[in-house]
């Protein structure tokens, strides 16, 4: 049996997929075989589907930190319902998750932010003349207002669609004269007005704002991706910014993009 890759394309799905061969190889076992396990069953089932789901997560070719999702999951479930804690604590911890994290499974991208050090070095990176920089997903806006008092000559604009980080900006960033803090989709936002953008997202969506910065920024303007480099495009320059996590700003002009060199 093969599943079409487009259906394990999406995380949510190929995670769903191996839950379920997990529980299904369980469940026949538990009715093949004739032995009771010496620790109660619920608990012995959750591990021998963890370890199935596991198992079937690594066919399924899921990343391998996926696989210790699915051996853990199970069990877990098993051990905290028995603590019997109130239905709404799960209900509040999905939603809160939810709205931390919004749509990670289909953008692809967590939350997780820029440090200061890594403000610092953007900072020196913005053009010497005044314009408009956008931070594409600004998370909880700490980048922005660092960047918005080392250059009260320039605009910032944040876009974020996740409501929790997007509120915590907005409420960070509000009496901000030169920071403008929007709720959406930074793939339905115009570039084009930008000298800077900057991109802390991760491998997934790369080529796609490859395209989409190729397409709309103007030749001077400069793309800052922290950490993930775009595929197969030679960047203007890579910066160190020296930091703890060794952060790396890779730099590309993407409106030159016919004399970037491809490899
Ligand atoms: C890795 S965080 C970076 C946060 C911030 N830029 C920083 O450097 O501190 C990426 C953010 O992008 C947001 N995001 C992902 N896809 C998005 C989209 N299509 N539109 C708006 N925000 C998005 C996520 O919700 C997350 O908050």
């Amino acid at each position: 049996m093969r599943f079409p890759p487009s259906f394990l394309s999406s995380p949510l799905r190929a995670a769903l997929a191996a839950q379920i061969l997990g529980g299904l190889l369980v469940a026949s076992l538990l009715l093949l075989l004739p032995w009771r396990p010496p620790i109660p069953l619920p608990l012995a089932a959750a591990l021998a589907q963890g370890l199935a789901a596991a198992l079937a997560a690594r066919w399924l070719r899921a990343p391998s930190w996926w696989q210790g999702i699915h051996l853990l999951f199970m069990p877990l479930v098993v051990l905290v319902n028995g603590l019997h804690l109130p239905p709404i604590l799960w209900l509040g911890g999905f939603l809160i998750l939810l709205l931390v994290y919004w749509r990670t499974d289909l953008s692809r991208v967590p939350l997780y932010l820029s440090n200061r050090p890594t403000a610092a070095v953007l900072a020196s990176l913005i053009p010497a003349e005044s314009g408009f920089v956008v931070d594409l997903g600004c998370g909880t806006g700490g980048l922005l207002v660092n960047l918005s008092s080392s250059r009260p000559d320039c605009h910032f604009t944040g876009i974020e669609h996740a409501p929790i980080p997007f509120l915590l900006a907005w409420l960070r960033c509000r009496r901000l004269k030169n920071v403008d803090i929007r709720y959406g989709d930074f793939w339905a936002l115009n570039l084009h007005p930008c000298q800077l953008v900057y991109a802390f997202l991760s491998p997934v969506p790369m080529p796609r704002l490859w395209e989409k910065a190729r397409a709309e920024m103007s030749a001077d303007a400069l793309l800052v991706s922290n950490s993930f480099a775009i595929p197969d495009v030679m960047p203007e320059q890579v910066v160190a910014v020296g930091d703890a996590r060794d952060t790396q700003l890779y730099c590309y002009r993407p409106g030159q993009a016919d004399r970037a060199v491809t490899e």
